[in-house]
């Protein structure tokens, strides 16, 4: 009795671990990510496949496609306020997102990355 307990504890485990890798890191969310971009105003300055005073997302999926530090270079790019240079040459600190959860910026990257 105690054996099928334990042993149903372990599946059921296995099954929580298991739906919590696929959701960290199989599907990118877009609509999710859309609307936190949305929200923090990305697209006044950047378009999916278009270049406003930023470059498009699609521009930087291309730029940051085999660079294995993609993620945590945008992950630095969208939370320290570095240096953005605009196409007017002036530069101002980048736009630092908002957000309540730290997933909320891995997916907008993933979506980013994924354009
Ligand atoms: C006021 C305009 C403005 C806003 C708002 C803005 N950006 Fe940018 N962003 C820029 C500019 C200008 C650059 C180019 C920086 C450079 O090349 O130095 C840039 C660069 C980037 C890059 C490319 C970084 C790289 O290293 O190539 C990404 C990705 C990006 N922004 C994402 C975002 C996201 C996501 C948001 C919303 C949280 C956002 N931006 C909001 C102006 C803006």
């Amino acid at each position: 009795m105690k054996l099928g307990q334990s042993f149903g504890l372990k599946v059921l485990f296995i099954l929580l671990l298991s739906s919590f890798c696929y959701s960290a890191y199989a599907e990118v969310d877009a609509d999710a990510a859309k609307a936190l971009a949305k929200q923090n105003n990305c697209f006044r300055c950047h378009g999916v496949d278009k270049d406003k005073d930023g470059p498009s997302f699609i521009k930087s999926a291309a730029k940051f496609k085999a660079d294995p530090k993609a993620t945590e270079k945008l992950l630095h790019h969208l939370t320290s306020g570095e240096t953005a240079k605009f196409p007017d040459g002036h530069e101002e600190a980048h736009m630092i997102l908002k957000v309540d959860d730290a997933k909320e910026i891995n997916n907008l990257i993933a979506w980013i990355l994924s354009q």
